[in-house]
């Protein structure tokens, strides 16, 4: 019953609660009675028990679902000012060292036996828990596995926990089913939480180095962004033939000659996080698009950075370590298009030519993405 009250709150549309509610409710009521079959083929839940030895040799190499708990670091405590710090920033800091965690659901067969060499644009899409109505949006419209212009299209939804104890069990009972049903979610055993965007950043990157490394491109988003996603192949695949996914590409909306944030608020970041008043270049976290070989450098370049409750800075640190730039494309546009007055902002026309834009309702994705492939739109 909680979903209901979730979703009420959120007030989305009357028409999308009474059709998707009474759906969760009968699949979660189902799955209460009825043990999960055998995971498919495509989809492997991990448990303890349910190890290694059969898995088929294309994904047997390392084993990112056992990891020993990371403790907090009880000597934080005593550096200057923490216990003024908000209880969020000081959980950070005494998290901070921790780069794994278990991972809960995993899709070793995502790559196939090809390590993705066949997957031209791997949509890689940030989403808690208790977003269903996003991630159901985005498999119907831009984030549909597909091949357009001859490139495979392939979606993963990269998730922590939410919650805690009973709330925490039926979300990750949501999330199995999901991954039944779609063979899309990636789920690790941390909390999901703003300051821990980075740390789902980096575990990504751990598992696409291990399960997906072939995979050409990759689009990393949040999971209420519009992505025209056609639009970002043909770019890929540029003018003159392909871009070369072995080179560096990291491009998105560009943030340059930026810092921390030192005000109270979301994204403050005091000095005991970071010192320097400054960021080096890096793209808006909205989203942006990478090659494997930038995706393999920075993941490298994670090892050694120590995390920042700032993800889309962190990669710019990373990017910078390796001594490589980020770069823009004036496709992207995070922050929501700058329109001139007077203009629909749904209007199709604005969305024909643009890679991204920030924040849509899942209703709005459903006629946006109808609209921009509408064969009579004269724009
Ligand atoms: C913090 O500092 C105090 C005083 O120096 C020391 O006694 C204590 O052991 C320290 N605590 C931790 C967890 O390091
Ligand atoms: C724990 O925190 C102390 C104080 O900030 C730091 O010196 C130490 O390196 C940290 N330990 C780990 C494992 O990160
Ligand atoms: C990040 O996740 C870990 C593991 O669940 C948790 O202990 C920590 O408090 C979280 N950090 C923040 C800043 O929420
Ligand atoms: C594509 O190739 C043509 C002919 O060689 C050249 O004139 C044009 O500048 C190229 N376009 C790009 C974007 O490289």
């Amino acid at each position: 019953m909680f979903f209901f009250c979730k979703m009420r709150m959120k007030r989305i549309g009357t028409y999308l609660i009474l059709i998707v509610a009474p759906c969760l409710i009968v699949i979660l009521l189902w799955t209460s009675q009825h043990p999960p079959p055998p995971p498919s083929n495509d989809v492997q839940l991990l448990t303890q028990d349910q190890l290694s030895p059969n898995m088929p040799p294309a994904v047997s190499r390392r084993s990112l679902h056992l990891w020993p708990p990371c403790h907090r670091n009880r000597s934080m405590v005593n550096i200057t000012g923490f216990s003024d710090l908000p209880v969020r920033l000081q959980n950070f800091l005494s998290y901070r060292h921790c780069k794994h965690f278990p991972l809960i659901l995993d899709l070793p067969h995502k790559c196939g036996v090809t390590d993705g060499s066949d997957i031209f644009l791997l949509l890689v899409i940030k989403s808690q828990p208790e977003n269903y109505e996003r991630r159901q949006a985005l498999r119907a419209t831009w984030a549909e596995e597909r091949k357009h212009n001859g490139a495979w299209i392939r979606r993963v939804f990269i998730s922590g926990t939410s919650g805690a104890n009973l709330q925490k069990q039926r979300m990750n009972q949501l999330m199995e089913v999901e991954n039944r049903n779609y063979g899309d979610i990636l789920q690790w055993d941390f909390e999901e939480s703003f300051l821990n965007l980075t740390l789902k950043q980096v575990l990504f990157l751990e598992w696409l180095e291990d399960r997906c490394p072939r995979a050409h491109f990759l689009l990393n988003g949040d999971d209420d962004i519009f992505a025209h996603t056609d639009n970002m192949v043909e770019y890929l695949q540029g003018v003159n033939g392909s871009l070369d996914s072995d080179e560096h590409l990291f491009v998105g909306s560009l943030m340059e000659g930026t810092g921390p944030v030192r005000e109270p608020n979301k994204y403050f970041v005091p000095v005991q996080v970071q010192e320097s008043d400054t960021y080096p270049a890096y793209c808006s976290g909205g989203g942006y698009l990478l090659s494997r070989h930038t995706a393999k450098v920075l993941f490298e370049m994670s090892k050694s950075v120590a995390l920042h409750p700032i993800d889309d800075a962190y990669m710019g640190m990373c990017l910078a370590r390796a001594g490589l730039k980020p770069s823009s494309h004036v496709g992207v546009n995070p922050g929501g298009l700058r329109l001139p007055p007077k203009v629909d902002p749904y209007d199709p026309c604005f969305f024909k030519e643009v890679l991204m834009v920030h924040r849509f309702q899942p209703h709005q994705m459903f006629v946006l993405w109808d609209q921009v492939h509408d064969p009579r739109l004269k724009c």
